[in-house]
C-alpha cells in the first residue's frame, strides 16, 4: 500500500539496454508537496528514471504508482493527463510566437481548445487573463509581446517553465532545469521553481548542489543506476559513499 502522502512511488524499478543495467532496483518514494531532487554523476540513470517514470521509456521490471492508481503499463500521454508532467514534454516553445502566444496555446491545450474555434471571446478572454498572469508570475512583462527566439537563455526557460505550468500539473518533472544558466539567471529560476511549487510536487534533476541544498527537500543519489543515500542535504551530504562518488566525477 501506498501512504496517502505518497504521491509517486517507484518499487523494484530496472531498465536494461541490451544488457547494460542503467536503472537497478530502484525504490522511490516521493513525499505529496515536496520538492525532491535526484542527483548522482553524469550516466548514473536520472534522466532513464525520468523517462520510465513519465514512460516514455517501458521497465524491464518494477512498477509505478501516481496518486494512488498504478501506472506502469500506461501510456505517455496518460500519464501526463493524469497530472504528472515532465518539462520538456510541453517545453518546445514555438519560437516564432511571443511569450502571451505561447502560453495561450499551453492554456487552450490544457482547456482542450485547440480545435474548438466556436469557443465564445468571453473564454478567450479569461484565457488571456490566465496567461498574462502567468507572464507576472514569472516576470516576463515586458516581454509579453517578444517572440520566444529573441528572449534571453534564462528567460527562454522560465517560458518553457511557464508553459508547463500552464497545464497546472499535479506532480512536475525538472531534468537540469538551471543547465547553461549564468548565477543572475539560477536565481531567478530557484524563486520561479519555489513559487512552482505551491501546491504541487516537484522531482527535478539539478547537478548545481547550492541550488538542491537551498531548494529541496529530499535528495536521492544514484550511481551507475543505484539509489547509494537518500535523506536531506546534510545527511547526503556526509554520506561517505556520496562523497567518494562525487570525489570520481570532478577527478573524471
Ligand atoms: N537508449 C539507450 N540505449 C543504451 N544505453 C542508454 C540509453 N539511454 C541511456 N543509456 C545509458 O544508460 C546510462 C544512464 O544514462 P542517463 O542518461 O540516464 O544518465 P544521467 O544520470 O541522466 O546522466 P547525465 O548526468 O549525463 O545526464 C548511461 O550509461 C547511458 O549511456
Ligand atoms: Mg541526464
Amino acid at each position: 500500500m501506498t501512504a496517502p502522502d505518497t504521491i509517486l512511488q517507484a518499487q523494484g524499478l530496472t531498465k536494461e539496454f541490451l544488457g547494460f543495467l542503467a536503472v537497478k532496483d530502484v525504490n522511490l518514494s516521493v513525499k505529496r508537496g515536496s520538492i525532491h531532487a535526484l542527483i548522482g554523476p553524469n550516466g548514473a540513470g536520472k534522466t532513464t528514471v525520468f523517462n520510465l517514470l513519465t514512460k516514455f521509456l517501458t521497465p524491464s521490471s518494477g512498477t509505478i504508482r501516481f496518486d494512488g492508481v498504478d501506472v506502469t503499463r500506461e501510456q505517455p500521454a496518460a500519464v501526463a493527463r493524469r497530472g504528472l508532467v515532465r518539462s520538456f514534454q510541453i517545453s518546445a516553445t514555438f519560437p516564432h510566437l511571443t511569450v502571451l502566444e505561447n502560453i495561450r496555446v499551453a492554456l487552450q491545450r490544457r482547456a482542450g481548445l485547440a480545435t474548438q474555434f466556436w469557443r465564445s471571446d468571453k473564454v478567450l478572454r479569461q484565457l488571456d487573463a490566465r496567461a498574462r498572469e502567468l507572464i507576472a508570475d514569472f516576470k516576463l512583462d515586458i516581454y509579453t509581446d517578444t517572440p520566444a527566439v529573441d528572449l534571453s537563455y534564462g528567460r527562454k526557460r522560465a517560458l518553457e517553465i511557464a508553459t508547463t505550468l500552464a497545464l497546472d500539473p499535479t506532480m512536475l518533472l525538472l531534468d537540469e532545469p538551471m543547465a547553461g544558466m549564468g548565477h543572475e539567471d539560477i536565481d531567478r529560476v530557484v524563486e520561479l521553481i519555489r513559487k512552482a511549487a505551491v501546491g504541487r510536487t516537484i522531482l527535478m534533476v539539478e547537478h548545481n548542489l547550492s541550488v538542491v541544498s537551498n531548494l529541496c527537500d529530499t535528495i536521492t543519489v544514484l550511481q551507475r543506476g543505484e539509489i547509494i543515500a537518500e535523506g536531506d542535504y546534510a545527511t547526503v551530504s556526509e554520506n561517505p559513499r556520496v562523497r567518494e562518488a562525487y570525489m570520481g566525477m570532478e577527478e573524471a
